[in-house]
């Protein structure tokens, strides 16, 4: 059995910030941020909570697929920024849609988030548990970002996106998922007891080493693709997208010149919604989704990458 999507949504706040605004919290400007980022914009979350973010998102897709919410049997949400500790987003987003029954529960593996929670929905689906499951990642970014370090607060932006998976008869997929708990250092953020007891750093903020992840990032992610194409036995000409982590349009363009494919194989809309972590691929798969871009049978390869280390993969043919 493999999973295939048949339906996806997503949700981006009202707000949106562009370069200008943050030139004048930070000293920077809209041409570098451009040229070093690609980010023209983000969407910020001013009124939106996670859960609110999580569940319109959640709606869309399954609107898009066209299911009752009781037909969903998992729910899981990926999120490093949940409004709340407990109960989880992923409770909040069954309540909400009504998906009565359904197993629900968060994962936090950062920027990787969603991929990982697309294969775990995968491997339950291949150990014959479920069939139907939503998998949802859904991140305010906004208020774990230091608004006076220029640093990180150029690059990040909020929003979610979901996607609904059925369980079919067909090749199963093997993921790819690597982690470096080694390298942790290099993407931090404290909680509040972090912080009491070290009683030192960027209180609650997200600390990042920008030139650390940009390496990390264009060495992995190649090697990612290779791996997950081999363990498949998938050439890398049968791949129609690489949906990768919008993360930076250069650590993209890097990607595609390293595995020696044109860069329009590799979509982007960082530059409309900035980095939202674990719900950049979902959003960047609504869309392109919505825009007609996506056939039936279509092999798209997942890479997402991000703080932990973590960097995840996996190849889906495209269900809807
Ligand atoms: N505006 C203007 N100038 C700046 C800014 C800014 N916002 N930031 C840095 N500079 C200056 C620096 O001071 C430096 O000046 P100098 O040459 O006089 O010393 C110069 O610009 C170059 O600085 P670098 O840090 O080398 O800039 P770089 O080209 O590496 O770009 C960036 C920085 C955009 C952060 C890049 O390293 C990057 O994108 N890294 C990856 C980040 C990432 O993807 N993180 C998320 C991972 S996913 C997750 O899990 C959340």
């Amino acid at each position: 059995m493999s999973a295939v999507i048949c339906g996806t949504g997503s949700y981006a706040p009202n707000y949106i910030m562009d370069n200008d605004r943050i030139a004048e919290l930070v000293e920077t400007n809209d041409t570098w941020i451009q040229e070093r980022t690609g980010i023209r914009q983000r969407h910020i979350a001013k009124e939106e909570t996670t859960v609110y973010m999580a569940c319109e998102a959640a709606k869309r897709a399954v609107e898009c697929a066209g299911i009752s919410p009781e037909e969903i049997e998992l729910i899981i949400v990926a999120t490093l920024s949940s409004d709340v500790i407990l109960p989880c987003t992923a409770c909040e987003v069954q309540r909400e849609i009504g998906a009565k029954g359904a197993a629900a529960f968060d994962i936090n593996a950062a920027c990787s988030g969603f991929v990982i929670a697309y294969n775990m929905a995968d491997a339950f689906f291949a150990a014959g548990q479920y069939k139907t499951a939503l998998i949802v990642a859904a991140e305010s970014l906004s208020h774990l970002t230091d608004w006076t370090d220029r640093n990180t607060c150029i690059l990040f932006g909020d929003g979610a996106g979901a996607a609904v998976l059925k369980s079919v008869p067909g090749k199963h997929f093997l993921s790819v998922t690597h982690s470096d708990g080694e390298k942790g250092w290099a993407l931090t953020c404290k909680n509040r007891l972090a912080v009491e007891k070290s009683g030192f750093g960027r209180e609650f903020y997200i600390d990042m080493n920008g030139q650390e992840i940009f390496k990390f990032a264009v060495r992995k992610v190649p090697e990612l693709i290779r791996e997950v194409l081999r363990k498949n036995g998938v050439k890398q000409e049968e791949i129609d997208w690489f949906v990768v982590h919008q993360a930076n349009c250069r650590i993209l363009e890097a990607v595609a010149r390293h595995i020696g494919e044109p860069s329009w194989k590799f979509p982007m809309n960082l530059q409309s919604y900035g980095n939202t972590s674990s719900a950049s691929i979902p959003l960047l798969l609504d869309e392109i989704n919505r825009q007609g871009k996506l056939k039936k049978g279509d092999k798209i390869l997942l890479a997402g990458f991000g703080a932990g280390l973590t960097w995840s993969g996996n190849i889906l043919e495209w269900g809807i």
